[in-house]
């Protein structure tokens, strides 16, 4: 069984439709749960689906019981799969009806016993952080407490690199910045956080649709050059920076004079019109690394995210497509060259 999150239960129906469309009907949501569980044996590698949040690839699932008794049984299913004196991310939560998902109480007990388990065999997990160079066991202790978990090797983490989140739960919750010029600057650092890849000091930017300036404010937090493009200046501390090069103009109609590090765009403009900026920023291979929001109008939209997979598919950037906590009636698409 393959199980797979999204950002909330308003959006298990899209997440549903998207499934149904791309890969098959045996798929069900968990009712009042943002969540939808496929038949095992559809492949889902190197697949893009924009609404899921996380996902649990070829999970096996232990019936509710002791804690113990689950997790021993886990064990022994996952164990044989990882290479022993290794490190590795492991994420082990649960999901509730009252509050979302959780990682206290079972879970946290689940973890304790995963985590000395995995010990026996020199198996550490990462305290902090995600690498998605290392494997990954993700536990989810289902609402009738029912056990889920899956395993995926590190060649399983590049074939699955779009579906899966380093956030536990695919949950995410960008800390607050007071100074930033608007709340979109959550996009842009969960992004770096979903790519793993962050804006470097020295590189340069561009920011397609800047103002007020959240975006560029980030770059510029994390020491990027940037060149900000919109028909409304940026908030005034932006617009005195000396790093800070702002150009009145149609972000369509610009082309870069050299290749540059990022790309990013927050453009409020039809599907299509982004499908134009990634002709020519990422088929053209003018960046390194992209970030675009693909804002919609209704729920009418949507089919149009086929055309964003079959660019990522075919690109030669590794592409992760996915509705962040911070997008609305949004999806982001982002990659890096490889
Ligand atoms: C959602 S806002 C961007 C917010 C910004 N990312 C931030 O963090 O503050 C979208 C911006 O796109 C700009 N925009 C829309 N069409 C544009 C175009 N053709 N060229 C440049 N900017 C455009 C709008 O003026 C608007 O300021």
């Amino acid at each position: 069984m393959h199980y797979i999150l999204c950002k909330d239960d308003k959006w298990t129906k899209e997440l549903v439709k998207e499934i149904r469309g791309e890969f098959t009907n045996e798929c069900e949501p968990l009712k009042g749960f943002p969540l939808v569980e496929i038949k095992a044996g559809v492949n889902l590698k190197a697949s893009y689906l924009a609404f899921s949040s996380t996902a649990l690839i070829n999970a096996e699932v232990v019936p509710e019981d002791s804690v113990g008794k689950q997790v021993s049984a886990a064990l022994e299913v996952v164990l044989p799969k990882i290479d022993e004196n290794t490190k590795i991310n492991c994420h082990v939560y649960a999901l509730t009806a009252k509050y979302g998902i959780l990682e206290t109480g079972r879970a946290d007990i689940v973890k304790g016993k995963v985590i000395s388990g995995l010990k026996k065999k020199n198996i550490y997990c990462l305290r902090k952080g995600f690498d998605r160079s290392l494997p990954f066991l993700q536990v989810l202790i289902l609402p009738d407490r029912s056990m889920a978990f899956s395993s995926l090797n590190t060649e399983e983490m590049n074939q699955y690199h779009s579906l899966i989140s380093p956030f536990v739960g695919g949950f995410n919750n960008v800390e607050d910045d007071k100074r930033a010029p608007s709340r979109a600057y959550r996009k842009i650092v969960e992004a770096q956080l979903l790519m793993g890849v962050e804006i470097s000091a020295g590189e340069l930017l561009v920011d397609l649709g800047a103002c007020p300036g959240g975006w560029t404010y980030i770059a510029r937090k994390q020491g990027a050059r940037v060149i900000a493009l919109d028909r409304s200046p940026l908030e005034e501390t932006l617009m005195q920076d000396p790093k800070v090069s702002f150009l009145k103009t149609d972000a369509f109609k610009y082309e870069a004079e050299e290749k540059v590090d990022w790309v990013v765009s927050d453009i409020i403009s039809a599907p299509e019109r982004i499908l134009e900026l990634i002709d020519y920023w990422v088929l053209g291979k003018h960046c390194t690394h992209f970030i675009f929001t693909i804002k919609f109008q209704g729920d009418k939209e949507y089919g149009i995210l086929e055309k964003f997979k079959k660019v990522a598919k075919e690109c030669d950037y590794r592409v992760i497509l996915k509705q962040l906590n911070a997008n609305k009636n949004e999806v982001t698409i982002m990659g890096s060259l490889t």
